[in-house]
């Protein structure tokens, strides 16, 4: 059967790569350790396959067709489409159709209904963090696309309950693979409104704590504060999905800066793989 390789989390945002210059020193070194330290971790796991959970930043959706979940089930993917992103070294990246198929079955059974497409383009969500990871061996990836961007999104006990149900996918998968999954975006930050720059450190540090807490109090805070703390904070649903894979245990703060030279609160996590789900 195939195993669990633990659950990663790291913020993305255009202006970690756009304006990365900018960066005071201390908070670029920080930032740049931040990204390595979860490659090494995902290194260490040995994970074949990474189920990248991101939003779709209206690089393959959009008005007219935004779904709440997207599963790539495709053999390949294509790189990032956004111009400033030329310098990604990959234009394609493998997928893992056999499990990907077997995710969409799995879910389908549970009634979680989600899209899925055979082509998928990787934005910067999750090409950022898969480029300063800086991994020596790219493992296969399965995009799960879910909609944290584009009012209404699904539930935030819905993404936990999907982390759950990736989980019993994985251990469920008759194969020998090792699959991990890395959650992409958050914490907080605000885009194209009028509280665009904002970070909301006290929100950040807060829910951060409560990812040791119970789920319950997690969500519960998550849904009292998320509408005031900028539409970016909407990704930190990716999160939810990671902590459901690990059951809710195990979470480990890798590193946590406000850098309003990227407007974004980064956070990067990991949880712990040891133990049953
Ligand atoms: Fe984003």
């Amino acid at each position: 059967m195939a195993s669990f390789a633990g659950a990663y989390a790291a913020s993305h945002g255009p202006l970690l790569v756009r304006e990365w210059e900018s960066v005071p020193a201390e908070q670029k070194s920080r930032l740049a350790s931040a990204f390595r330290s979860l490659g090494e971790r995902i290194t260490e796991s040995r994970a074949d396959v990474l189920i990248v959970v991101s939003p779709d930043h209206w690089s393959n959706f959009f008005l007219d067709n935004y779904p709440a979940v997207c599963i790539g089930v495709g053999a390949t993917h294509e790189g990032p489409p956004e111009p400033w992103m030329k310098s990604y070294p990959h234009r394609e990246l493998a997928g893992s159709p056999e499990f990907a198929l077997h995710l969409v079955e799995e879910a389908m059974r549970a009634g979680f209904e989600p899209s899925m497409s055979h082509r998928l383009k990787l934005d910067h969500g999750a090409c950022i963090p898969l480029w300063r990871m800086e991994l020596p061996n790219m493992p296969a990836l399965v995009p799960m696309l879910v909609n944290s961007i584009e009012p209404p999104m699904p539930s935030l006990a819905r993404c936990y309950a999907w982390g759950r149900l990736l989980r019993q996918a994985i251990d469920s998968f008759p194969g020998s693979e090792r699959i991990g999954v890395l959650a992409t975006g958050g914490l907080s930050h605000s885009i194209g409104e009028k509280t665009m720059g904002a970070i909301h450190e006290d929100f950040d540090r807060e829910t951060i704590r409560r990812f040791s807490a119970s789920a319950s109090s997690l969500l519960e805070y998550l849904e009292a504060e998320l509408p005031r703390r900028g539409n970016g904070s909407e990704e930190v649903r990716n999160w939810l999905v990671a902590h459901g894979a690990a059951a809710g245990r195990g979470f480990e703060l890798v590193d946590y800066l406000p850098v309003p030279a990227v407007i974004v609160g980064c956070g990067f996590a990991s949880w712990l793989t040891s133990g049953s789900g």
